[in-house]
């Protein structure tokens, strides 16, 4: 069959593996805005059409869980008006994408420290959640205030404490036992992460759910991201051979 890599209306038709779970670390607003001479928030403003596509795309290619990086613990020493804008972006997204999210049957989860969220953003967070619960087609976390380092301590503190309360033998304290633990809980690890923008580093992202992920990287700024940005790499994620530290299959 001949198929154009590059063709975005065939993500439904990909031959081979599709990951159950792709991670995203959408990076470059900053450096789109610049380019043009606009204001940061200008490039958050634009990631958002990269983020509908991207869900879209994942829906289509049969992706069971997506994880957008959108805000991290770092990002709390950004400039004032860059936050805010960046608050308003998430406010505007919930408020305005989730019924049709619920009709597309995409569950929303937002993941992080919501304790240094204002009460307006806790409350869109609370409602996307609410009226998404359920959605069977598709799961999307939406990480803010989130780092991998803070996501692995709030475990080890939550097994100390069952430890403590005489619930959990330290014995039994095993990867599923840990893993649930996490805010991830017990959904399976990302099988990819997409990094845009050309850097080569997680920035504490999932630092534990990362053990065996393949990682894919690409020049495009994230408001530049397609989906035949997405489906160059569910290409790429195919061509791999995942070994998990095994030999190689014969
Ligand atoms: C990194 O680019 C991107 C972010 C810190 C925020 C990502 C947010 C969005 C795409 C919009 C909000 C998303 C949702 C789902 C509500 P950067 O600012 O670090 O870019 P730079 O490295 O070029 O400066």
């Amino acid at each position: 069959m001949n198929r154009d890599p590059l063709d975005p209306g065939s993500l439904g038709s990909l031959h081979g593996p599709v990951p159950r779970h792709i991670a995203v670390i959408m990076d470059g607003n900053g450096r789109w805005a610049a380019a043009r001479g606009l204001p940061r928030r200008a490039g958050h403003q634009e990631g958002m059409k990269a983020v509908r596509e991207v869900i879209e795309g994942c829906a289509e290619a049969g992706v069971g869980i997506l994880t957008l990086f959108a805000f991290s613990t770092d990002n709390w020493q950004r400039p004032e008006e860059e936050i805010h804008a960046l608050m308003g972006l998430l406010r505007l997204y919930a408020g305005q994408e989730k019924e049709e999210l619920r009709e597309k049957g995409v569950e929303v989860r937002v993941l992080g420290d919501l304790s240094r969220l204002d009460e307006a953003t806790l409350g869109s967070v609370r409602a996307i959640q609410r009226e998404t619960r359920g959605g069977a087609r598709m799961r999307l976390n939406l990480m803010v205030s989130y780092s991998g380092r803070a996501d692995i301590l709030g475990a080890v503190r939550a097994i100390a404490a069952r430890v403590r309360e005489g619930v959990l033998e330290v014995a039994d304290i095993d990867g599923d036992a840990f893993a649930s633990h996490l805010l991830t809980g017990s959904l399976p690890d990302p099988d990819l992460l997409i990094r845009t923008s050309g850097e080569l580093r997680i920035s504490n992202f999932m630092l534990w759910q990362f053990a065996y992920t393949e990682i894919y990287t690409t020049p495009v700024l994230w408001p530049d991201f397609t989906q035949a940005d997405l489906r160059e790499a569910l290409v790429e994620y195919q061509r791999r051979e995942r070994r998990f530290g095994r030999v190689p299959s014969s």
